[in-house]
């Protein structure tokens, strides 16, 4: 196999973007990344691009081909696929853009991620959401995704004694990342307060507990590790990648509190990397719920089951804490464009790996972490990353 780096990144501001359209965010966010690396657009060779419904939300399928075309390159008929993985289609974009460059088929792909959701009224964005989940067992009986999340968090609190207040201060946390970052959706700081009084969703998730409904697009430029010193930035290496999957439905799973599609990802990716959980300094999870952030990093080896909550109480993972978690400001406060999450948190990784996170720069970062998950588990992505 060969090492595969990634030498350029271009976001779109992440929100409720009324003036720009679907192919509109793709084209800017790919352009971005392409000007970012310094690359010249005859040089690439494939692209892949994550989205996970753009039919129900947009209208639009034959994604591949609308970004190639969106893109500029219609006439020069470069491939173009386009991944679907629910909520993990942009990390899983990126695995297979990096297989591609790493089997030795490219040398230089573009991968992208999108999703415009805020052209649907909310029950329908929530109805859109909800096809990740099982039909048979968990849809059809009016299960939604905070309505899934809200059971993983009642009974991480029984098992584990896990506070309400607990979960709010994940989402006080990623809010005030968020309020550093130019292209996130809520760029506001809000209190414990705020977090405990708001609307309830789906006890005891409120309101300010969840990751918005989100416009966006993230792109980046994955090279073989040999070139990319023709490039112009500081390049960052992909050292391990891991991907795992699960039952669709939460009640078919061994243990809901316990997402195995991130254990079984994140080993494979630390296998490859020859790390542990220790190695890591700086990590962006997938934050879809704050029930979500405390599952992910137990899931993830950074501390054991059940003590998620406490590490999140003793600011374990806050920005000049020992292990920052989403400096992005995660998708609680970043926002969460379903199939581009994935990139835009390799994007935040590689930013912070490079030096060039701006106000959210975390001191001497050597090593990140970004992982995705697809619905309530039954996929995730994992990715470790160097700076070289
Ligand atoms: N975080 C912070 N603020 C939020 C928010 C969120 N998640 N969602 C909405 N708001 C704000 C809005 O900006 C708006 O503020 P304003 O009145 O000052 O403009 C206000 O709250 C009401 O917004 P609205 O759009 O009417 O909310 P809603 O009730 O339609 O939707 C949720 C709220 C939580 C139901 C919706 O954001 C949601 O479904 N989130 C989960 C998405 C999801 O499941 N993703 C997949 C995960 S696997």
């Amino acid at each position: 196999m060969r090492d595969v780096t990634v030498i350029g990144v271009g976001l779109t501001k992440f929100g409720e973007l009324w003036d720009k359209s679907f192919r509109q965010l793709i084209a800017e966010a790919g352009a971005k990344a392409i000007l970012d690396s310094g690359i010249e657009g005859k040089e690439i060779d494939a692209m892949y691009v994550g989205s996970m419904s753009s039919g129900r939300f947009v209208g639009q399928e034959h994604v591949g081909a609308l970004v190639a075309d969106a893109s500029g390159f219609s006439n020069t008929h470069i491939p173009s696929t386009r991944i679907e993985s629910a909520c993990a289609s942009g990390g899983l974009a990126i695995r297979q853009g990096y297989l591609s460059i790493a089997s030795g088929m490219n040398d230089i792909v573009v991968v992208g991620g999108m999703e415009k959701m805020n052209d649907v009224v909310g029950a329908s964005a929530t109805e859109t959401l909800a096809t990740a989940a099982d039909q048979e067992w968990e849809a059809f009986f009016g299960a939604t995704f905070p309505g899934l999340y809200a059971m993983i968090a009642t009974k991480h609190m029984h098992d584990y004694g896990t506070t309400k207040e607990q979960l709010a201060q994940v989402a006080v946390k990623n809010h005030a990342n968020g309020a550093l970052n130019p292209y996130a959706q809520y760029q506001r700081e809000i209190t414990l307060e705020q977090v405990m009084n708001a609307t309830t969703v789906a006890y005891p998730l409120g309101l300010l507990d969840c990751s918005p409904v989100t416009d966006g697009a993230a792109s980046i430029i994955l090279c073989t590790t040999d070139k990319a010193k023709d490039y112009i930035n500081k390049p960052v290496k992909i050292i391990g990648s891991g991907q795992a999957s699960d039952s669709l439905a939460l009640h078919a799973r061994r243990e809901i509190c316990t997402l195995d599609s991130t254990v079984y990802a994140s080993k494979m990716a630390y296998k490859q990397a020859n790390l542990t959980p220790k190695d890591i300094d700086l990590a962006e999870v997938h934050d879809c719920f704050t029930i979500a952030e405390i599952c992910a990093i137990e899931d993830l080896g950074f501390v054991k089951k059940g003590e998620g909550g406490k590490a999140i109480e003793n600011k374990i993972t806050t920005r000049d804490g020992p292990l920052p978690v989403n400096t992005s400001g995660g998708l609680k406060s970043k926002g969460h464009p379903v199939g581009a999450t994935g990139v835009a948190q390799i994007i935040e990784i590689v930013l912070q790996l490079q030096g060039r996170a701006e106000k959210r720069q975390v001191k001497d970062a050597k090593i990140g972490l970004a992982h995705n998950v697809g619905g309530s588990g039954a996929s995730c992505t994992v990715h470790i990353l160097e700076a070289m």
